[in-house]
C-alpha cells in the first residue's frame, strides 16, 4: 500500500511511525511533514488546506488512504473533497469533524442526547453575553470561542471583572478569529483530567487508551494554556468502574447522537473528560488524535495501524480486538522558551542521534525543519522524547533522562510531567 498522511506535528510522526510498522505499507508520503517525519516518509511540499492540490497527489501517486491528523483539514471538509473523487481516506466528513470544529454545537448535542457535560449558555452577541455574565453568572466561570482555536480558546474567569474582559477577547477583538462568531459560557468542573482515544467506524466505538495532558506552559499548571506540553498513558485514575460508566453513558451515546443526526462519525474521537464528585463529564471532543496523546497511546499499541484504520472506514471495527501493551509511557515535550506567545525558530538540534536503536526511547518531532543539512527547530513545540518502562515512574525516568540528549539553544520543558501519577 501507498499511504499520504496530512500534517506536520508530532502526532503525524507517531502515526507515520506506527504506519511504517505494517507489513502492508510499502511506501509512505507525507504533507507537509518535518524534519523526522522524513526519515520514514517522502516529504510533499503541499499544505493541509490545500484539499484539491492533495486529491490531485493522491491520484497522481494511486494513493491507497490518506490519513487526516489536524483537525483544521477535518473541519473544514478534506474528507468529502477526497470521498468525492473515489479516493480512500480515514478521518470525519465535515458534516461530523463539526463535533470539534463547533462547541455550541458539541454541547448542544450532548444537552440533546443527555450526555454528561458542564452546564452552559451560548451566546452570538456579545451584549447578551455581558448581560449573563452580570446577572446570572456564578464564579470561577469558563468562556469558550466556539470554534478551532488550537486549544488556546478557552479562559477561566475568577471574577466578572476578567469574565467581561475574557468576553471582549473573544467577540470584541476577535483575538481568535471566526472561532469567537459565537462564544460558549460554561459551569466551572473541578475534578482530575483524564483524554480517551476511540476508533470508531460510524456504529461501533473502541476505546484506544487513556492519557492525561499537562496544558499549561508552566511547572505546576501555571501560565498559558497551550497544544500540551507533556503526557502520560495510562491514566491510573481511570478505572474500569468509570470506564464502563463513560463506555455507557458517554462514548456509545456520542457515537449513536452522530448518526442519530445524519452525521455518521468515522475517524478517531478523542474524549476530553473530567472525573468530577457527580461523575465523569464531557469537557471537549476532537475529531482526531490528540498531540502529544498520539506519542504516548500509539507506542503501546499493538494492532497493525493501517488494519485498524481500514475497519473504521470498513464499518467492520466490530470485528476487530484492539491490544495495548501494560507498559506505561510518557511523553516530554521540549519546546522553544517563550512558547506559546514568542519564541525564537531555527535553532540547531543536537544529539538526535542519540535516539537510533534505543529501546523504549522514541523522539518524535513536533516542529523541526532541515536548513543548510542540519535539523532546526521550526515550532513552539519542537520535540517529543517518549519512553515506555513497566510502570508510570519507570517511564517518567527514562523520559527525563533523555531528553539530556537532545539540546538546541532555546529549549524549554517541564519539570513535573507524570509527577501527579508517579507518587500513587
Ligand atoms: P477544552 O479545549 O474545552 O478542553 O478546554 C481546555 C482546558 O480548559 C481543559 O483541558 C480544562 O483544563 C479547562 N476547562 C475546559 N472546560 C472547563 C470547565 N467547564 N471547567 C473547568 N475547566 C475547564
Ligand atoms: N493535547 C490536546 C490536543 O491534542 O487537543
Amino acid at each position: 500500500m501507498k499511504v499520504l498522511i496530512v500534517g506536520s506535528g508530532g502526532r503525524e510522526h507517531a502515526i507515520a511511525w506506527k504506519v511504517s510498522q505494517s507489513p502492508k505499507v510499502e511506501k509512505i508520503y507525507c504533507a507537509p511533514g518535518n524534519a523526522g517525519i522524513q526519515e520514514l516518509a517522502e516529504l510533499v511540499p503541499i499544505q493541509a488546506s490545500e484539499f484539491e492540490a492533495l486529491a490531485d497527489f493522491a491520484e497522481a501517486k494511486g494513493i491507497d488512504l490518506t490519513v487526516i491528523g489536524m483537525d483544521d483539514p477535518l473541519c473544514g471538509g478534506i474528507v468529502d473533497v477526497f470521498e468525492a473523487r473515489g479516493l480512500r481516506v480515514f478521518g470525519p466528513r465535515k458534516n461530523a469533524a463539526i463535533l470539534e470544529g463547533s462547541k455550541a454545537f458539541s454541547k448542544e448535542l450532548m444537552r440533546k442526547y443527555n450526555i454528561p457535560t458542564a452546564a452552559y449558555e451560548t451566546f452570538d452577541d456579545k451584549e447578551k453575553a455581558i448581560e449573563y455574565l452580570k446577572t446570572k453568572a456564578r464564579f470561577p466561570i469558563v468562556l469558550k470561542a466556539s470554534g478551532l482555536a488550537l486549544g488556546k480558546g478557552v479562559l477561566i474567569c475568577q471574577n466578572l471583572e476578567e469574565a467581561l474582559e475574557g468576553t471582549e477577547e473573544i467577540m470584541g477583538l476577535r483575538k481568535f478569529g471566526d472561532a469567537g462568531n459565537q462564544m460558549v459560557i460554561e459551569e466551572f468542573l473541578t475534578g482530575r483530567e483524564v483524554s480517551v482515544l476511540s476508533f470508531v467506524d460510524g456504529k461501533t466505538v473502541k476505546e484506544m487508551a487513556s492519557a492525561q495532558d499537562h496544558k499549561r506552559a508552566g511547572d505546576g499548571d501555571t501560565g498559558l494554556n497551550t497544544g500540551g506540553m507533556g503526557n502520560f498513558s495510562p491514566s491510573p485514575f481511570y478505572s474500569s468502574e468509570i470506564q464502563k460508566f463513560c463506555q455507557e453513558k458517554i462514548f456509545q451515546p456520542t457515537v449513536d447522537a452522530m448518526r442519530e443526526e445524519g452525521r455518521e462519525f468515522k475517524g478517531v474521537i478523542f474524549f476530553g473528560l473530567m472525573l468530577t464528585e457527580d461523575g465523569p463529564k464531557v469537557l471537549e471532543y476532537n475529531c482526531r488524535f490528540g498531540d502529544p496523546e498520539a506519542q504516548v497511546v500509539l507506542p503501546r499499541m499493538e494492532n497493525d495501524l493501517i488494519e485498524v484504520f481500514e475497519a473504521c472506514i470498513d464499518g467492520t471495527l466490530d470485528q476487530l480486538e484492539l491490544k495495548f501493551r501494560n507498559e506505561a509511557a510518557v511523553c516530554v515535550i521540549l519546546a522553544s522558551e517563550g512558547y506559546p506567545v514568542q519564541y525564537e525558530k531555527g535553532k540547531e538540534i543536537r544529539g538526535l542521534e542519540n535516539f537510533k536503536d534505543r529501546d523504549g526511547y522514541l523522539l518524535f518531532h513536533s516542529g523541526t525543519a532541515v536548513k543548510d543539512g542540519k535539523v532546526v527547530s521550526n515550532g513552539g513545540r519542537v520535540l517529543g522524547v517518549t519512553a515506555l518502562g513497566k510502570d508510570i515512574h519507570e517511564a517518567r525516568v527514562k523520559a527525563y533522562e533523555a531528553i539530556s540528549w537532545v539540546d538546541f539553544d532555546n529549549k524549554y520543558f517541564r519539570t513535573d510531567i507524570a509527577r501527579s501519577a508517579d507518587t500513587l
